[in-house]
């Protein structure tokens, strides 16, 4: 029987547990989107509380993308130094950490693929190349490009919300194209070997929005060009979260992540209301589902993994009643008790 709690490999990358950070925008980073000590004792945190792979909150790489507040950004060479020294810290803990990249779209507009030219997808493909690269210069083990939650390149493979008529519109293959070409483009920049991971949407719960359909095709394509993992969520931001009439209260998104694994050979990370370990364990078991992230337990536990360890019969104390989003100083849980625990002497 497998645990949650025994060392696993992910490609490469060596991990103590199959618990994951999921990405989570934590508005500490400076007005360029460079990580602040604060950001730095936060991921520090996490490693030391034993989680076996942190992913950072969502990461712009473009001169003139949209930035919301204090996210994390990687828009050129000048931001290596300070992510070294974020990657130092919690690689000092031994926990691997991938950087996630995002594209919202341009001068404080939130993008839809209808805004897009042909030379600026072809534009984003590139810069999502560049900023690999630098995330691999600074350390990162790896990097996930964000396609999930209605961010631009999720909206390709809605059918709803992708409005084109070239070859990134209409039929799957077209809708996922640019999917498979900003991996691509990350492979041929990085090497072969590095960790290129995808959190992808199973569904934006939009009466036929093809999603699922889509998210199957590329899934499977991904695969094919060497993708190290799989993460499973579903809904958009900014609406209802769950996604109403979903048949469980936990592990959401279970029977896509499932399903999923089945038709790739690609290891699956399960999104979406993991709060419990009996739940998880007994999906690691009967669903082929390799590895489980949690954000907001995350934040209202920061060392969850290692009380874990120790209580594997209590769930997590996050009740997902969403106080931590867009809290005025960083997106923290109003309910922790011990919101900054500087145990490593950064100021
Ligand atoms: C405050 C906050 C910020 C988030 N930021 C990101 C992000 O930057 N990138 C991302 O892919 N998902 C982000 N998410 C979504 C989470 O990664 C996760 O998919 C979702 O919260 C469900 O997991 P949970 O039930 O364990 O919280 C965020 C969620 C929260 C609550």
């Amino acid at each position: 029987m497998k645990t949650l709690f025994e060392r696993t490999t992910l490609g490469p990358l060596r991990l103590r547990n199959r618990l994951v950070r999921s990405a989570t925008w934590e508005a500490m980073a400076d007005e360029e989107g460079r990580p602040t000590p604060r950001l730095i004792v936060a991921y520090r945190d996490l490693a030391y509380g034993r989680v076996g792979l942190i992913i950072t909150s969502a990461t712009t790489f473009m001169a003139d993308a949209t930035h919301p507040p204090r996210m994390l950004a990687i828009r050129d060479d000048t931001y290596i130094p300070a992510y070294r020294d974020l990657v130092n810290v919690v690689h000092r803990e031994g926990t691997p950490i991938i950087m996630q990249l995002v594209f919202p779209g341009k001068n404080g507009v939130m993008w839809t693929p209808a805004d897009a030219t042909g030379d600026d997808i072809r534009q984003v493909v590139a810069e999502f190349g560049r900023a690999a690269v630098r995330a691999q210069v600074a350390g990162f083990d790896g990097v996930q490009v964000h396609a999930a939650h209605g961010y631009f390149t999720s909206q390709f493979l809605n059918v709803r919300r992708n409005t084109r008529t070239d070859e990134y519109g209409g039929p799957v293959e077209n809708r996922t194209r640019i999917l498979r070409e900003i991996v691509q483009e990350i492979r041929q920049k990085t090497g072969d070997t590095y960790p290129v991971l995808v959190k992808i949407n199973c569904s934006d719960f939009e009466e036929n929005d093809g999603v699922w359909d889509a998210c199957q095709s590329v899934c499977r394509d991904l695969a094919d060009l060497g993708i190290c993992a799989i993460e499973v969520s579903g809904g958009i931001s900014k609406t209802p979260f769950p996604p109403p009439g979903l048949p469980y209260d936990e592990s959401i998104f279970r029977d896509y992540a499932t399903e999923l694994a089945r038709i790739t050979n690609v290891p699956v990370i399960l999104v979406g209301v993991n709060r419990t370990p009996a739940v998880m364990t007994e999906l690691l078991n009967t669903r082929g589902i390799e590895l489980f992230s949690l954000s907001r337990p995350f934040l209202r536990q920061p060392d969850l993994a290692r009380f874990w360890e120790k209580n594997p019969d209590r769930p997590a104390e996050c009740s997902s009643c969403d106080a931590c989003r867009n809290q005025p100083d960083g997106n923290v849980c109003p309910f922790r008790e011990d919101p900054v625990r500087n145990t490593c002497g950064i100021e």
